[in-house]
Order: C-alpha cells, then sequence, then structure tokens
C-alpha cells in the first residue's frame, strides 16, 4: 500500500470559535488532522512558519490580512520527507479571510502536487471552504482535488462521523474526474 499524508497547519491561542474569542491550548485543526490520523493511520506533517501569527486573535486577523493582500509568502520550518513518495494527501488549514492560510500557500507553493490526490478539509466560523478549493486548482496544477469538507471549530471534535463518512464517500468519487 502506498503511504499516504496529512498535512496540516493549525495556530494555538486566540482564536473566533462559536462566536466568541477563545483561547485554545490546541488549535481546531490540530484536533482534526488527529480525528484524520486515528481513521486513516497517515504520516503527519505539521505545517510550522518560522515566525508564527500573534497569539492575540486581533492581532493575528490584521497580520494575515496583510500577508493575503500583499502576497506575502511565509518562511517555513520544514517539509515532509520523501514527499515524493505520497500519492494520497489530506491537508487541513482553518479558513482565513475565506481562502487559505498563508502558511499552507507557501508550503503547496514550493512542492510538486502533480499526481497527487488532495483531500482538503477546512475549519471555519461560519464561511465555510470559502474559495478555498478553487486557490488550491490554481496553486496544485495537475493534481487532482477531491471535494472538501468544511467543518465549523464548534463541531471539530465531534466529527470523527463526519470525517470518516467524508473519507469513505469521497474515495468512491475517486472513480470519478473531477478535476
Ligand atoms: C486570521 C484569521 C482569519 C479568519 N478568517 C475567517 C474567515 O474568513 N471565515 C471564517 O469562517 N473563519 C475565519 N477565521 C476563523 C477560523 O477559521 C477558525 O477559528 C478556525 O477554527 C481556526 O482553526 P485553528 O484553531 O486550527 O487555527 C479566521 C481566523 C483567523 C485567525
Amino acid at each position: 500500500m502506498t503511504p499516504k499524508l496529512i498535512v496540516y497547519y493549525s495556530r494555538r491561542g486566540e482564536n473566533y470559535v462559536d462566536g466568541r474569542i477563545q483561547n485554545l491550548a490546541v488549535g481546531s485543526t490540530e484536533i482534526a488532522a488527529g480525528l484524520v490520523r486515528m481513521l486513516t493511520q497517515a504520516d503527519l506533517f505539521r505545517i510550522e512558519p518560522v515566525q508564527e501569527y500573534s497569539p492575540n486573535y486581533c492581532t493575528c486577523i490584521d497580520q494575515a490580512r496583510q500577508d493575503l493582500y500583499h502576497n506575502v509568502r511565509l518562511e517555513l520550518k520544514g517539509f515532509p520527507d520523501r514527499f515524493g513518495e505520497y500519492e494520497t494527501v489530506y491537508l487541513g488549514y482553518p479558513n482565513h479571510w475565506n481562502t487559505l492560510p498563508v502558511a499552507v500557500i507557501s508550503f503547496v507553493e514550493q512542492l510538486d502536487f502533480s499526481g497527487k490526490t488532495i483531500f482538503p478539509f477546512c475549519i471555519h466560523e461560519g464561511d465555510g471552504m470559502g474559495r478555498s478549493e478553487a486557490d488550491l486548482r490554481r496553486l496544485c496544477p495537475g493534481a487532482r482535488i477531491l471535494p472538501g469538507l468544511p467543518i465549523r471549530s464548534a463541531d471539530v471534535k465531534y466529527s470523527m462521523d463526519v470525517l470518516e463518512d467524508w473519507l469513505n464517500n469521497t474515495k468512491l468519487e475517486n472513480q470519478e474526474e473531477l478535476i
């Protein structure tokens, strides 16, 4: 069996969850990535910028908005070993300003995803996947991007079943050409 990889970005600290700012020791996408790992036994990789955004929610919101607006790229601490060997990548990220966080953009731009199948799952506070899937298609030419799973941050803890359904049903859709 070919190895599978979960890649995720998540931020600890203050965040908007269930309509209010909460201080999180573990980010919501990090929790979801852990559940995907339980379901798939895939290898796990966390995207970590050298310079993290502020743990303060309001400062972070502004940093992320500025970076997106100015097309900034973040320096990352590292990349997965033997990335070329993975055919399937489960890609988890929070919705940042209705799209992918800049850390995820910085990550996918530096690797070759052509020929790989990507399962995107996005944790959000009301905007679902936003335009992240369209942006992924543009950033990962030649990759097969399957229909993503949006999960509201407050629901993450209870999302094992919904994740399992999505992984199983989306596998069936693997037979179709979805690009
Ligand atoms: C910089 C920033 C921008 C955000 N923008 C959006 C947004 O546009 N739409 C949305 O639904 N949620 C937005 N959120 C809320 C996050 O997607 C949500 O809190 C998510 O659970 C964070 O995941 P994490 O804990 O793994 O970082 C934003 C949060 C941050 C920090």
